[in-house]
Order: C-alpha cells, then sequence, then structure tokens
C-alpha cells in the first residue's frame, strides 16, 4: 500500500500544540500509512510563540515556511494563500489538514479547496455566533469547504447538521458530499499526555515565579476585541488590579505579544502600575508544559483564550471567560466556566464566587477519551481505501 501523502497547515500557537498530538500520534502508530509534510504560515515567529512549541514538543521541523509574519488581516492571509499555493503545486498532497479557526486555517483551506485538495478540518462546527471576530469568518469558510469535518462537541456536531452538513453522506466524500464526525478533543489528548511530564520538568519554574500551588489566579488575555479596544482592556486590566489587592491574590499573567504592545503603547501608565505591581506577575508567553503546569496548579483561571478556557476543564479549575460568548458552551451550561465579558460587576462577582467556593464543583469528561488523534488518523487512512 502507497503511503499517503497529509499536508498540515499550522501558524499560531495553539495550532503547534494540536499538530503535536496528530504528530505523535503518525510516529507511533501510523508512519506506515502515512506521510507528514509540515507548512508554518509564520503568522506566529517570536521563538516563545513559535519555536519553543516544536522543541518542546518534538514536532518535525516544519518543511517550509512561509514567514509571513504580522499584518492586516487581508495582506497576511493573502500572502499565505499564494504562498500555500505554490507548495500545493509542487507537492502534490493527497490531502489537507487544518486546525481550529485563525487566518492559517482560512488561507489553507481556500488555497487547498481551489486546488480540489480533500480538506480535513479538526476543530469543525465551532461557532460564536459572532461574525465581528475574525475566528468566526475563518470557522464557517473553512468548514465549507472541507470534505471531512470533525467536530470536538455535541454543540459543535450540532452546528454543523444546522449549516446542512449531513451525517448520512455515504462515501466516496467529496467537497460537496463532506463528512462530518463527533469525536473528542485532541487538545485534551495533550493534557493527559503531558500533564505528568510537566510536573517533572517544571516543578523549579514555579518556584522561579515564587507562587504557590492553589493560591495564585492565572489570566490571559489575547483576542482582538480586548487588546485592539483601548478603553476594554483597560477596563480589564483596572478590575484585575483592583481585585488582587482587596483580595490579596496573586495574579500570574504571561502576556501575548499583542496584548503587551497595546498596553505599551496605548496604556503606557497603566502598563506601568501592573508592573510595579506586587501581587501581578508579568511574564512572557510561556511554554506549553509550563503553561499546564500553571493551569493545573492554579485555584482559578480568567482567559479570553479558547484553549486555555478548555484547559481549565481539564484541570478542573473554574473560569472567567472575558468575553460575551464562547464556542465551548458545555461548560458555561456545566457552571464551572463563566462569561464575564469585559463588565467589572460581573468579572468580581464571578471572581468572589470562584475563589471562595471552587471544590464543589463537577467536571464531566465532554473531551473524549485522549485518543481521539488516533481516531481522526483513521478516517483519514479509510477515506484513501
Ligand atoms: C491569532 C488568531 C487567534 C488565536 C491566536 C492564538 C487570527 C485572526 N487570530 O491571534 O484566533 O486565538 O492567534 O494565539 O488568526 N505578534 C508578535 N509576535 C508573534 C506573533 C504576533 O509580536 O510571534 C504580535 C504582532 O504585533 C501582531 C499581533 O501580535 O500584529 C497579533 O498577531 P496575529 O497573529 O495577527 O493574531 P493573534 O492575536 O496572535
Ligand atoms: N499557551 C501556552 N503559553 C502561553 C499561553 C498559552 O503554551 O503563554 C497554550 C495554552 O496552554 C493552550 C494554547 O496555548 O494550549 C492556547 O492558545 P491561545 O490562547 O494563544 O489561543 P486560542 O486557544 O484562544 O486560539
Amino acid at each position: 500500500m502507497s503511503q499517503i501523502k497529509l499536508v498540515n497547515i499550522v501558524g499560531a500557537r495553539p495550532q503547534f500544540i494540536k499538530a503535536s498530538a496528530i504528530s505523535r500520534a503518525i510516529k507511533t502508530g501510523f508512519s506506515d500509512r502515512l506521510e507528514e509534510i509540515i507548512i508554518h504560515t509564520g503568522q506566529h515567529y517570536d521563538k516563545e510563540m513559535s519555536d519553543i512549541f516544536f522543541d518542546e514538543l518534538e514536532i518535525h521541523k516544519p518543511h517550509y515556511n512561509l514567514g509571513v509574519g504580522s499584518s492586516t488581516h487581508g495582506r497576511q492571509t493573502s500572502m499565505m494563500i499564494t504562498g500555500i499555493e505554490e507548495i500545493l503545486l509542487k507537492e502534490k498532497p493527497d490531502c489537507v489538514l487544518l486546525y481550529g479557526d485563525t487566518n492559517s486555517t482560512l488561507a489553507g483551506a481556500i488555497a487547498a479547496a481551489k486546488m480540489h485538495f480533500p480538506v480535513i478540518h479538526v476543530e469543525a462546527g465551532l461557532r460564536s455566533f459572532n461574525k465581528m471576530m475574525p475566528e468566526e469568518l475563518n470557522r464557517i469558510v473553512s468548514d465549507h469547504s472541507s470534505t471531512l469535518l470533525f467536530a470536538p462537541t455535541n454543540a459543535a456536531f450540532k452546528n454543523l447538521m444546522r449549516e446542512g452538513f449531513r451525517p448520512e453522506n455515504s462515501p466516496p466524500y467529496t467537497i460537496d458530499n463532506p463528512k462530518i464526525y463527533l469525536t473528542g478533543d485532541i487538545m485534551y489528548d495533550n493534557a493527559l499526555f503531558y500533564a505528568g511530564l510537566a510536573e517533572k520538568k517544571k516543578a523549579s519554574f514555579l518556584e522561579s515565579l515564587e507562587v504557590k500551588r492553589n493560591e495564585f489566579v492565572l489570566v490571559t488575555i489575547h483576542r482582538e476585541i480586548n487588546t485592539d479596544d483601548t478603553s476594554r482592556l483597560e477596563v480589564l486590566i483596572k478590575t484585575l488590579i483592583t481585585l488582587a489587592r482587596e483580595n490579596s491574590v496573586t495574579l500570574v499573567m504571561p502576556l501575548h505579544p499583542r496584548t503587551v504592545n497595546s498596553l505599551k503603547n496605548k496604556l503606557t501608565t497603566l502598563y506601568k502600575d501592573l508592573n510595579n505591581s506586587s501581587l501581578i506577575k508579568i511574564i512572557p508567553p510561556v511554554s506549553y508544559l509550563e503553561m499546564i503546569l500553571l493551569e493545573k496548579t492554579s485555584r482559578m483561571i480568567i482567559t479570553d483564550s479558547g484553549g486555555v478556557q478548555k484547559e481549565s476543564h481539564f484541570f478542573r479549575k473554574p473560569c472567567l471567560v472575558l468575553r460575551a460568548e464562547t464556542e465551548w458552551v458545555e461548560l458555561v451550561k456545566n457552571g464551572t466556566v463563566e462569561l464575564v465579558d469585559a463588565d467589572p460587576v460581573k468579572i468580581r462577582d464571578g471572581f468572589m464566587r470562584f475563589i471562595n467556593d471552587g471544590s464543589g464543583l463537577e467536571y464531566p469528561a465532554f473531551y473524549g477519551d485522549g485518543k481521539t488523534a488516533e481516531f481522526i488518523l483513521g478516517e483519514i487512512i479509510m477515506m484513501f481505501e
């Protein structure tokens, strides 16, 4: 049997992490059937936003790096499409694998679908129902350009059905006769695989931060809506500073470069206050193992990240989400994630509730059995048999 050539397109931090689950599963069980070619669009490029993940998670060095870098949505995406098209022409893969909802996902979907390469979308069907978010447009276009769609939750699977995808479709699958699957979440595969290793390898990291287990709050902020709208960012930061002070709680904040840029350039005095506060630890983006150790040992999490919000569930921590809506609706229904937007009253109420009474919450298994990557690869192979 000949090998199936799969082009894997990544570009942003969460995609390196997701791709590591697929790469690991290929290495351990599918390398005789699947050949993996990695295209890095270069959307994220700082060492701590990119290389660190390839090194730590032992992902194969990208076969191609388009080096696209940061720009406006249109310019960034168009440069990616041009670069990906050239590589697909040369590589002529059997299929193209995409993750999530970034501009790298969108570029890969458009380039591949227009060249008639089957697109496989991992994390299909997620919807915020807010088309002002760039990610929502990216998801919709990517899903509707795909041939195999792997939905990580019931809600995502139902969203696809609502948009006309039919679970009863039978092979051969094509872009006009796509197949939708309900799977688990490959990020859960990773959390299970790496949690123990993080404890083993990164214990000194917690010491260097001088934080005690279960006593600090982990905070991340990076969404366009929270960083580019200065007044919103100001409200968020001021509310966090006040809550830390009033409750004598340490906040650990590994900040995305986008957030640092906005604070430095537009909220200079507040950024100085943040850095001078003894209760707030602003640190550069951390590695995945460091991050999951922080999640695992935190008291609660405050974030606008999709991935971090789910990881709060994997590590059984309550979580406030600094958005008005989420794609991971099961977490909100479960009562362990609360949507607090950028509303100081909601943030305060949620904070007080979770910090005082976070112990009796339940964390059901919403995201599969930790073997989602293997399931996905098995189905990809089936498509070619
Ligand atoms: C992107 C995704 C978002 C995802 C996030 C994960 C889109 C539209 N957004 O957002 O869905 O949640 O990645 O982290 O694709 N920057 C650096 N160094 C880097 C990367 C970025 O300094 O290595 C700065 C640049 O100033 C850049 C800004 O961050 O303009 C935003 O980067 P960009 O990749 O456009 O979007 P993210 O906010 O990272
Ligand atoms: N992450 C990390 N270091 C950090 C912040 C996040 O390794 O400093 C990981 C986090 O554990 C999760 C993923 O990056 O697996 C989430 O990425 P991000 O928040 O950038 O994007 P989103 O998930 O919102 O698209």
